[in-house]
């Protein structure tokens, strides 16, 4: 596995690829990995098969962190990540500098302005534009054929791909399922905040998502009935306070007032600091 560390390298690495015409499959991370984002590398391999190069990148991308987030304390942990995506069999690895990312005169960004409002986007407002900018910029430098994403992340996955279509990046967007604990929680860098009655009571997120499903196998519900019915699941957890809870259709990410097969349903909870989000198709 090479370990790239300079954006210049990453560059002529990524040229000379291009020129010999191999595939690049591309999974972008912030680090601290977990079978989440392994799960990712493999679909990047299924991608681009065996005579490709599976390329993923670490960087805790600060411009994706509101001042008072957790842009400090993100957890990380390069020696066990570089074991990680040796054993996964990832070919490239890219770990840019802040500095070099964002040098003291950067000044232009990447806006989507539609999909990214509502959800992830009212609760930090300045969260998907650094996520563009910095997808954006990891797309230059890599140069993918194919970038993999997860479902975790679902508004994420839809802006990325609302951004690849509109300013025509030349890589097709793979948007790859949830990999959850045994007890259905998803898989989360964040996960390892939680303190034990935390982690706990972290099942209400998908465990809301598991009720949804079956309340609506009963037959057809008014939104706002099912977002109230998991507003109280979550009440009843002594250490959760809900963010949001949204009923929407997957492509628009409008919010719909008839839960139908097909809807999608998002929340968002904080455990103390810990803010946790999962999603669903019902
Ligand atoms: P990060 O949170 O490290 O996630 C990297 C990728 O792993 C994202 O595509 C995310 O959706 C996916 N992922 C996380 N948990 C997962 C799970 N349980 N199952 C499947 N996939 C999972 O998302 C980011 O980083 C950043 O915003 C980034 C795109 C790297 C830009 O900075």
């Amino acid at each position: 596995m090479l370990i790239v560390t300079s954006v210049a390298a990453m560059q002529r690495l990524a040229a000379k690829l291009k020129v010999q015409q191999v595939r690049v499959g591309f999974v972008p991370t912030m680090g601290y990995l977990h079978a989440g984002h392994l799960s990712l590398v493999q679909r990047a391999r299924q991608q681009i098969g065996e005579k490709g190069q599976v390329v993923v990148s670490i960087f805790v991308n600060p411009t994706q962190f509101a001042p008072h987030e957790d842009l400090s304390k993100y957890p990380r942990d390069l020696a066990r990540d570089k074991k990680l995506c040796r054993a996964a069999g990832v070919d490239i690895l890219f770990i840019p500098k802040d500095a070099a990312i964002y040098p003291p005169d950067f000044s232009t960004y990447i806006v989507e302005e539609r999909l990214s409002r509502g959800m992830e986007g009212e609760s930090r407002p300045t969260h998907f534009r650094g996520v563009t900018t910095v997808v954006g910029k990891l797309f230059n430098l890599v140069r993918p054929d194919v970038a993999v994403f997860g479902a975790k992340d679902f508004q994420q996955g839809t802006v990325i791909q609302a951004m690849v279509r509109d300013l025509n990046f030349p890589l097709k967007i793979v948007i790859a399922p949830i990999m959850r604990e045994a007890d259905g929680l998803a898989m989360s860098s964040r996960n390892k905040y939680l303190s034990a009655i935390q982690r706990e009571q972290a099942t209400v997120l998908s465990r809301a998502i598991q009720v949804a499903k079956a309340t609506l196998k009963n037959g057809p519900i008014s939104s706002k009935k099912l977002e109230a019915q998991i507003r109280k699941m979550v009440s009843q957890q002594s250490e959760a306070r809900l963010d949001y809870v949204r009923i929407f259709d997957p492509q628009t990410l409008e919010p719909v007032s008839e839960v139908k097969r097909g809807t999608h349903l998002a929340l968002a909870v904080f455990f103390g600091k810990t803010r946790l989000i999962d999603n669903g198709r019902l």
